[in-house]
């Protein structure tokens, strides 16, 4: 037999059911149906960076967002209640679901019964959402190490590439990609994941076990089996994820934003200079205006 990639060897996660061409890894429902318990209170998520996120949307003049892995929704409802014009997309129904289900709840609000919600896939979003794309957006933004769920076997990264490149014609000239992922450098190096971090501060989690995949001597893949404790009942979910290097995942957004593009990197959304070894690198990059 012919070994092509990681995942040939070591089945990693759910088999998820591909409607769209990607692995759903939430097509289970497991991680999907306590997402909101292992992010905690929304609001108490979103108040760790919801003034850097609204400042520096603001301060670019940004006012159409494409939030491009809204899974259950917390950053695009935040989005919404602060007023910005949101596009939500994201590949598995079982997370749209509960998006969904909020949009419906309070339809009665103008911004959310104008809420645009999705699904499609990174690697053909262009298309996928054609309709909706108009002049471009503002904004797009990929949070929650959302972006690492995409693995990719090829030594040159070529569906990472074509993903970041479809996030990129969906953006205005000028506007600006804001995409974060776990920092791996810190996970590779440790061999484990802090189970609390900014995105996730709830009480509930009580593990997340950290296994590294290497292949053909590289470290290929990062699984993450979590344990989440509430009321009296224990729930368990496996997540993989494609360990990006702080340094590699730069090179590639300058090389499709261009070598010129001005790119800002941010650690638990704090200047590098405050924080010493971030749970997340943030990463903020513009597309040239021409
Ligand atoms: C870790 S969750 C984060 C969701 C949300 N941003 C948050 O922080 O709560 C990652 C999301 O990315 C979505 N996703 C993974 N691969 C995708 C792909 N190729 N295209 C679109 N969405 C994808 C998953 O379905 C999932 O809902």
């Amino acid at each position: 037999m012919s070994v092509t990639s990681p995942d040939s060897v070591f089945i990693a996660r759910s088999e998820g059911i591909s409607a769209e061409g990607v692995r759903d890894q939430y097509a289970d429902g497991r991680a999907a149906k306590v997402w909101e318990i292992f992010i905690g209170d929304k609001n108490s998520r979103t108040d760790n960076y919801k003034k850097f996120l609204i400042n520096l949307l603001k301060s670019k003049n940004c006012k159409r967002i494409l939030d491009v892995a809204c899974g259950t929704g917390v950053d695009s409802i935040m989005l919404l209640e602060e007023g910005f014009e949101v596009v939500s997309v994201d590949a598995s129904d079982k997370m749209l679901k509960y998006a969904l289900k909020e949009r419906w709840n309070r339809r009665k609000e103008p911004a959310f019964d104008r809420w645009v919600i999705e699904e499609a896939n990174w690697l053909t979003l262009y298309n996928d959402i054609n309709e909706f794309i108009g002049k471009g957006f503002d904004a797009v933004i990929c949070l929650g190490n959302s972006f690492a769920h995409l693995m990719d076997s090829s030594p040159e990264q070529r569906e990472h590439k074509k993903a970041i490149r479809n996030f990129e014609k969906c953006l205005r000239p000028g506007g600006m990609l804001l995409i974060d992922h776990r920092n791996y450098d810190n996970i590779l190096e440790t061999g484990s994941t802090p189970a609390k971090s900014l995105y996730y501060n709830t009480s509930h989690t009580a593990d997340i076990k950290t296994s590294v995949l290497f292949y053909c001597g590289k470290p290929a893949m990062v699984t993450m089996d979590y344990v989440i404790e509430a009321n009296n009942l224990t729930s368990e979910f496996r997540l993989s994820y494609y360990p990006h290097e702080l340094k590699r995942f730069s090179e590639i957004l300058k090389e499709i934003f261009g070598s010129k593009a001005k790119h800002q990197l941010f650690g638990d959304f704090k200047s590098l200079n405050d924080i010493k070894n971030p749970a997340f690198y943030i990463h903020l990059i513009e597309k040239n205006l021409n």
